[in-house]
């Protein structure tokens, strides 16, 4: 496989998969790099809407801004629960053998539940992403943590389900996955409980082998972005937004740089020759380069 996979997962609903996975899928288009974007979550879909709002915008308003080559599974219907996930297999597979050979990156959205494709998706992961909101209760979707000590205790299921993850990619291709725990909408005051989670997630980082980025802080912008299907890495300006943009946007974009700096992503020579063009180049557009798009 040459394509880079970035899964964003997380056992917990309203954490921040879809919205970091639509950032790390912009900005890395916007860095000259051909990213495709698969949505594993067939009830929510909210990665999917991102991708329709960001589309109809930029339709409405003319403009040439970059979109990733999309797949989503059908909305799960009520009927036949085995044929349904037979169905997702099936198409989960066809998509990522579609584009696996010319993308960089692909970027794989998963649902906050455990189902055998969201399973099947953790193990394809090069690179896993867990954004986990600031507070102990979500940090519970890791480990325990025991209350007086501080301590992580017993592992949850979605650890489990990780090191299952890892166990089964390292007997299928020898290759590990690099887990990076990421906090999210973490608030602009200090308290006990920050610094609990933070001690906390030290702590069960060591245990489960894996590591611990610099977080996204809570920023209402994020809700003005999602209608809109723009990110803080699109240009935003009043044309862009169709209205001011606030002051927000640019310490936003300073943190999601500072992610992906964090998560140390590969980049393949084809990549890495092609963005240097790209840089050199008179008209360093990506968005003409980014035109083929389908839902
Ligand atoms: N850093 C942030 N600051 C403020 N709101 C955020 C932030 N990150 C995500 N949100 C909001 O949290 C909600 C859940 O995010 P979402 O990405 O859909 O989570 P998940 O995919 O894990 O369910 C959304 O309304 C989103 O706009
Ligand atoms: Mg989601």
């Amino acid at each position: 496989m040459n394509a880079h996979v970035i899964v964003l997962g997380n056992e917990k609903g309203g954490s921040g998969k879809s919205t970091t996975a639509f950032h790390l899928a912009i900005h890395l288009l916007y860095e000259g790099y051909k990213v495709a974007s698969v949505d594993v979550d067939s009830r929510q879909q909210t990665y999917t809407q991102y991708v329709v709002n960001r589309r109809n915008w930029a339709q409405a308003r003319g403009l040439r801004i970059p979109h990733t080559t999309h797949y989503h599974l059908p909305l799960s219907r009520g009927d036949s629960q085995r044929e349904n996930q037979k169905l997702e297999f099936d198409l989960f597979r066809q998509a990522i053998m579609d584009v696996e050979s010319h993308a960089d990156y692909i970027i794989v959205d998963t649902p906050g539940y455990d189902t055998n494709l969201t399973r099947l998706a953790h193990s394809l992961a090069d690179t896993l992403v867990t954004p986990l909101n600031d507070s102990l209760i979500d940090v519970d979707v890791l480990a325990h943590i025991d209350p007086v000590s501080g301590e992580p205790r017993e592992l949850s299921h979605y650890a489990r389900l990780v090191q299952r993850a890892r166990k089964e990619r390292l007997a299928i291709d020898g290759r590990t996955i690099d887990w990076v725990l990421v906090r999210n909408r973490i608030s602009m005051l200090s308290s006990r409980n920050m610094r609990l989670v933070q001690s906390g997630l030290d702590q069960i980082a060591t245990r489960l082998g894996c590591r611990v980025a610099d977080g996204i802080a809570e920023r209402v912008i994020f809700r003005s972005l999602f209608p809109l299907g723009l990110t803080v890495f699109d240009e935003l300006d009043e044309e862009l937004l169709g209205g001011t943009p606030t002051t927000s946007h640019e310490g936003a974009q300073q943190e999601y740089r500072q992610l992906v700096h964090a998560l140390n992503l590969p980049i393949s020579d084809r990549a890495r020759a092609r963005r240097e063009w790209l840089v050199a180049s008179a008209t360093p557009q990506p968005s003409s380069l980014f035109e083929h798009v389908t839902a």
